[in-house]
């Protein structure tokens, strides 16, 4: 099999070979205090041999979890918000046919998502959505007390139990949740719901390899297998011993972090191909809050290509220079189009006849990097051979690893989190929740 392959090539010219090339010792130390677990935040390196661990009992298990929803199940909700619903997203989305919901002959249920807002309306109308049909629900917070997916649960919960009655319910929930804490562990104990867990060392957004990410994966219908199989040769290939010459994830991290130096603050993560958007949301997660922290950190920004060339293309070509792209680009589509022959060549494509889309849309990709780098903007590219399960694998544990070594060279802890609890306590604070008493008055006066 091949690898996913880094190009950094682009980037010369903006920051120096010599210069990327110095980060091989603070990678290599970065790397070490990975493996070693004496770096920031060691207590949450659960994932980095996650996918060397998972063994076929397990992988057996979630694919028989599946199967009873797959059997049971037009629908299948997943609520979770943040790490514990992105990585699913992106892989089931990278993976399915992008008009899915309108399949009809289709042989997986229809996955939607909960719990990753609080917005009414998308409640009512997934409730709307939901009533008459069998659904059933996978309830995942590492927590279990976060609250939109809190909330969420408790809606669909309600409506499970009053569509199909409360033991037909308990076997159409799944919770996956913490070992022991938590209201959502307490709630599957009681009821008995089948439970995967989440292991205390391994953080929402490192998650996407364990019963998280594998079981909606499983549900919607994708080789669960081969994804772990991608994983694990990453694993491999960014492993303790692997020269920097050959770890991708140690020169993502160096050539990112030297860029970052530079004066390039914001790094945007670019598609060619819609079903990548939520790869992008995934990844933004993971480098956003691992990174962003301490006054430190590259803003992740995405965008999807061609579509946003003819919107942020602008600022992108011409705005202020503080930007460069990391640019996924697909070898091989999965379907073939050849654009046609036209007698009255009114749109004048006639020179484009005979030609696949994907040779229109890869001149666009090679076009736009040109203009990019002539108007100022570093690039860097990954390259997949093809959009599946095997090389979507690399790429979910190729970013965790560079995030890790990154996050150690910018001496910050990548695996914590604790802005994302300012704006929780003021929200419970002004909806007067019991034990924030202090805090409600508080706020209350700066109001
Ligand atoms: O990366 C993280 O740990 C967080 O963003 C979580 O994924 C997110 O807040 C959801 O938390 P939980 O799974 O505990 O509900």
């Amino acid at each position: 099999m091949e690898n996913i392959k880094l190009i950094i090539d682009k980037a010369f010219g903006f920051v120096s070979k010599e210069s990327v090339a110095n980060y091989k010792l603070v990678t290599n130390e970065a790397n070490k205090a990975l493996h070693q677990g004496t770096g920031k935040g060691n207590d949450f390196l659960g994932w980095l041999n996650l996918p060397t661990s998972i063994d076929e009992a397990h992988l057996q298990d979630v694919e028989n979890t599946a199967k009873i929803l797959r059997d049971n199940c037009e629908v299948v909700v997943v609520i979770g918000i943040g790490g514990s619903y992105l990585g699913a997203k992106a892989v089931i989305d990278s993976l399915s046919n992008s008009f899915d919901w309108l399949q009809t002959d289709r042989k997986s249920p229809v996955i939607v998502y909960a719990g990753q807002n609080i917005g009414e309306d998308y409640l009512y109308e997934l409730q709307e959505l939901l009533k008459n049909k069998k659904f059933g629900i996978i309830s995942i917070s590492k927590s279990g007390t976060t609250t939109e997916p809190a909330l969420a649960f408790r809606l669909l919960k309600t409506q499970l139990e009053n569509q199909q009655g409360k033991d037909a319910s308990r076997k159409l929930i799944v919770a996956v949740t913490d070992k022991e804490r938590g209201a959502l562990r307490t709630l599957a104990v009681q009821e008995g719901y089948k439970t995967y867990v989440i292991e205390d060392n391994i953080g929402g957004r490192y998650s996407v390899l364990s019963p998280v990410g594998l079981l909606p994966i499983a549900i919607a219908g994708f080789d669960i297998r081969q994804l772990v199989k991608g994983a694990v040769d990453m694993e491999g290939t960014c492993g303790l011993n692997t020269p920097y010459e050959n770890n991708p994830a140690a020169q993502y991290a160096a050539v990112r972090n030297e860029l970052y130096k530079s004066g390039k603050k914001i790094e945007i993560l670019v598609n060619y191909h819609p079903k990548l958007h939520f790869v992008s949301e995934w990844w933004k997660q993971l480098y956003g809050e691992s990174e962003g922290k301490e006054n430190l950190g590259i803003f992740p920004a995405a965008v999807d290509f061609t579509t946003d060339l003819h919107s942020m293309g602008q600022w992108i070509q011409e705005g202020e220079r503080t930007i460069f792209e990391t640019v996924i680009s697909v070898n091989e589509p999965n379907n073939k189009v050849l654009v046609p022959s036209d007698e009255a060549n009114l749109d004048g494509l006639n020179f484009l006849a005979g030609k696949r889309v994907d040779e229109v849309n890869k001149m666009a990709e090679l076009g736009t990097l040109l203009a990019h780098i002539d108007g100022g903007v570093p690039n860097l590219k990954i390259e997949l051979p093809k959009l599946n399960e095997y090389y979507l694998g690399q790429l979910l544990y190729f970013f965790e690893k560079a995030c890790g070594i990154s996050g150690y060279i910018l001496g910050i802890n990548p695996f914590d989190q604790p802005g994302v609890e300012a704006y929780k306590k003021n929200m419970f604070a002004l909806l007067e929740k019991p034990g924030f008493e202090e805090a409600t008055k508080a706020i209350k006066a700066r109001l």
